[in-house]
């Protein structure tokens, strides 16, 4: 049944890249627990601009947990800790009447605020540059059936296509570290036929530009996996990690082939 609940909203609030940032309490009145959250601060946005103050700056695009911009950080988790969802899917009937919730942007080095929720996430498009495509001619969409996958290998691949390039993981992260996301489309395109002209450069290619943009590195703490809204696990990793090896060897013939190097 639809409620109402008012609550305070500690927001963080961030000129542009070069400004020191802050939170300011806002009070989000009469919100309805059939909203979601990003419902909830168009709300509040609709009241400061009424009043002629600046509304609070967020990303959002489809609303419906399939573009990955709705980031932000919600009493302290990536998409908050109430549903293992996107923001844009979370509801307000997961919040209780007379609740503080503080939102900020991601944390991370490579994902720097430009203005107050909104973080630039372009070190995820330079890293999908460097290899996250195939060059195998793939036909139409009638071709689709023509080259046969194993069903464990499709259905692993379909698991690992669920990102959405949001960044939750690396935000949880403690490290800042991007390998579930890189690992996610590493496995997406290595478990299929049609990515294996480019296996082991694209695994070489990508993880060098993650690394480049200031990544940190995995020491296996587990928080990406628990704040993905789309439930990639860990095990992409390891497939990435073994492929990482195989890329080595197959660019280092001599080891290779067992000799010195
Ligand atoms: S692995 Fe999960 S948390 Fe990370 S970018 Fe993809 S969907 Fe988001
Ligand atoms: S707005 Fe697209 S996933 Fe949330």
């Amino acid at each position: 049944m639809e409620k109402h609940l008012n609550l305070t909203l500690q927001v963080w609030r961030q000129k542009d890249g070069k400004s020191e940032g802050s939170f300011v309490d806002y009070p989000a009145k009469h919100i309805s627990t059939e909203m979601s959250f990003l419902e909830m601060l168009d709300v509040v946005n609709e009241d400061l601009i009424r009043k002629g103050e600046d509304p609070i700056a967020f990303d959002h695009d489809c609303r419906e947990g399939i573009c990955g911009t709705c980031s932000m950080v919600i009493n302290g988790r990536p998409h908050g800790p109430k549903e293992r969802t996107t923001t844009c899917q979370l509801h307000m009937r997961s919040f209780s009447d007379g609740d503080t919730i503080t939102i900020e942007p991601w944390r991370a080095k490579p994902f720097p605020v430009l203005k107050d929720l909104i973080v630039d996430r372009g070190a995820f498009d330079r890293i999908i540059a460097a290899g996250g495509f195939i060059s195998a001619p793939t036909g139409c969409g009638q071709d689709a059936n023509a080259l046969p996958v194993p069903k464990q290998n499709a259905d692993l691949a379909m698991d690992a296509a669920a990102c959405i390039g949001c960044g939750a993981c690396v935000a949880a992260c403690p490290n800042a570290s991007a390998m579930l996301f890189v690992s996610a489309k590493v496995s997406h395109l290595a478990l299929l036929p049609q990515g294996q002209p480019e296996r082991y450069s694209r695994v070489r290619d990508m993880v060098a530009q993650m690394d480049s943009e200031e990544f940190g590195t995995c020491t296996n703490h587990g928080e990406c996996e628990a704040a993905c809204p789309k439930g990639i696990t860990m095990e992409n990793i390891a497939r990435m990690n073994r492929d990482f090896i195989k890329s080595s060897l197959t660019f280092r013939p001599e080891i290779a082939s067992g000799g010195a190097g």
